[in-house]
């Protein structure tokens, strides 16, 4: 996968946390980008004019056509497919220099342009992935909660993609991430258009929740279940200094 190395190992820990909110529908991130359809119109006429490898002409058109819902299948990913807009960006202006080249080409032996295509399609697929969970990964890389602006690869549309953390160093700053959360789980309703229990469910740990109302929600029960997790990620961290690698418990709720 190649973002493990880019991080300390004790992200490792959060990294647990988020692949176990379960799967979200994706679909290519790259059709975010606003000059993906532009580009990807450019490709195609193209193709017609060089002396290609007999057959590669539609094996190609197939792959930039379904270049969208290829990535989907491909991200395989057990968050959402949430991408900060400066990476997506980066990632798509990579992409389209790459494909540049590769319709600039002089000609291909025969077999060899839809290899290549691919190669460029899966490079593509592995920096969206990184950067959606690179991205995760350093949001719950702190104490309580925090968000950060990112863009949705299933609606194209501003989102802020919310974490909780259990990089807490004393118990007051753990004292004061709970305060944090109970606070953020309160005022859900207020976001517009978005159902409580939904949004309650976004939040990590929380996914299988099943409660409609804040006032169902047994503030006690889940104080004494993140707690324990956050001593033993302190514990953890105390014995082995470098890869708690543990699984969180979830509270009843
Ligand atoms: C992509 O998937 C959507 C929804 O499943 C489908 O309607 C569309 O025809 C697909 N496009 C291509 C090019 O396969
Ligand atoms: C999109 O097009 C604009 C205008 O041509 C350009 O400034 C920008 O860098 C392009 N973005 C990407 C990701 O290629
Ligand atoms: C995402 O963008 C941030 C800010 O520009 C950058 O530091 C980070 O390296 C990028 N991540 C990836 C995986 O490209």
């Amino acid at each position: 996968m190649g973002f493990s190395g880019q991080f300390r190992p004790g992200q490792f820990l959060v990294l647990v946390v988020v692949l176990s909110l379960g799967p979200g529908p994706t679909r290519s991130c790259l059709q975010c980008d606003p000059n993906f359809t532009a580009r990807f119109a450019s490709y195609a006429p193209r193709l017609s004019r060089k002396s290609w490898g007999l057959g590669d002409v539609p094996a190609t058109g197939r792959q930039l056509r379904g270049w969208t819902n290829d990535t989907l299948e491909e991200l395989q990913l057990g968050v959402p497919a949430e991408i900060p807009m400066e990476n997506l960006t980066t990632i798509a202006s990579k992409v389209y220099e790459k494909l540049e080249v590769l319709f600039k080409g002089k000609t291909y032996k025969q077999g060899v342009l839809p290899d290549l295509l691919h190669s460029i399609f899966q490079e593509q697929v592995s920096m969206l992935r990184n950067a959606i969970i690179e991205s995760r990964v350093k949001c719950q890389w702190h104490c309580g909660i925090s968000q950060y602006d990112a863009v949705s690869c299933v609606t194209c549309t501003s989102v802020k993609p919310t974490c909780f953390g259990y990089n807490c160093e004393s118990s007051e700053q753990w004292e004061s991430a709970l305060k944090g959360l109970y606070a953020y789980i309160k005022k859900l309703h207020k976001e517009p258009g978005k159902e409580w229990s939904a949004m309650l469910k976004q939040i990590p740990g929380f996914s299988h929740c099943t409660s409609k109302s804040v006032d169902n929600l047994n503030f006690t029960s889940i104080e004494n279940t993140l707690s324990k997790n956050w001593l033993n990620v302190m514990a953890l961290k105390e014995l082995e200094g470098d890869l708690p690698l543990m699984q969180l418990l979830a509270p009843s709720c």
